[in-house]
């Protein structure tokens, strides 16, 4: 909580697509958000945006993909803003192609910014949420990790460890007020589907029984009831959202 009692949100990526969704429902919902960037000239405009949109969120720095850069932002933010009750691992990155093209740099790089970024945050805030006998973790996984997708051998596997990490953890922390549940979103109209070459996205749209890419918000929606006090019986749980791409 902040020193104005209202809880407080760590959604790591802010700046992305589905970040910023997630930073403007989390704020009309009442939360005190903080978001993390990792882009500073991204960031500023990002930031100027969001004041001018009416949504006095604030921006942290910090290297997710490296322990003792998220250990530094999470201390800074809670020295300066009140202990996190809500984190949202929601930063990642893609670097696509057959895995006989895939270089160790691209390997690493997806696995630290989309796994071990889970680690890095969660590690840094998890006593915390212990010692107040609250919290809520929220995974954004991805459609890709519970199917695959040729060229996302780094993405896809990243993303189902994210599934591993959340039912293992919601079991240790079951009995304290913690609970941890993963979203899968299918293609949604971010940046980062929209680099995908517009051949290949026609292609995969085709196969979304709905036969449009989704909304932000409708991801922002399911991040803010899984925030709230509502879903407490809910934990180590798997959200799927993408238009019935993916049923089983
Ligand atoms: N299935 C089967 N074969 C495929 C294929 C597919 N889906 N996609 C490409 N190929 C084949 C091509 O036909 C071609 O074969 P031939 O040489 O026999 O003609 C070969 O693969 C070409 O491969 P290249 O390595 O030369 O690479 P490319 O330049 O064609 O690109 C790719 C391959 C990078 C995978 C590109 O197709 C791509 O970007 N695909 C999209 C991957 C994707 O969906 N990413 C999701 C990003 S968004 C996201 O991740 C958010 C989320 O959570 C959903």
């Amino acid at each position: 909580m902040d020193k104005h009692n209202k809880r407080v949100v760590l959604v790591t990526g802010a700046t992305g697509g589905l970040g910023t969704a997630m930073c403007k429902k989390l704020y009309d919902e009442g939360f005190h958000v903080v978001g993390n960037y990792y882009t500073k000239a991204k960031a500023d405009a990002w930031l100027e945006q969001m004041k001018k949109d009416g949504y006095n969120v604030e921006l942290f720095h910090g290297d997710v993909s490296d322990f003792d850069s998220t250990a530094a932002m999470i201390k800074k933010i809670e020295t300066d803003i009140g202990p996190i009750d809500t984190l949202v691992n929601n930063a990642g990155i893609t670097r696509d192609m057959r895995l006989i093209n895939m270089g160790k740099d691209d390997w690493n790089a997806v696995i630290n910014t989309n796994l071990n970024s889970v680690f890095n945050c969660t590690r840094n805030v998890l006593q915390g949420m212990i010692d107040r006998k609250f919290g809520r973790i929220i995974n954004i996984s991805s459609v890709n990790g519970q199917r695959g997708q040729f060229g996302q051998t780094n993405y896809s596997a990243a993303k189902a460890g994210m599934h591993g990490f959340t039912k293992s953890l919601a079991m240790e922390v079951a009995k304290l007020g913690i609970t941890v549940n993963t979203i899968s979103p299918g293609y949604i109209a971010t940046d980062m589907v929209m680099a995908v070459p517009e051949k290949v996205l026609t292609q995969i749209v085709a196969q979304v029984p709905m036969g449009r890419l989704g909304g932000t918000e409708e991801v922002a929606h399911l991040v803010s009831f899984l925030a709230s006090d509502k879903s407490s019986f809910i934990t180590g749980s798997n959200y799927s959202i993408n238009g019935g791409q993916h049923v089983y």
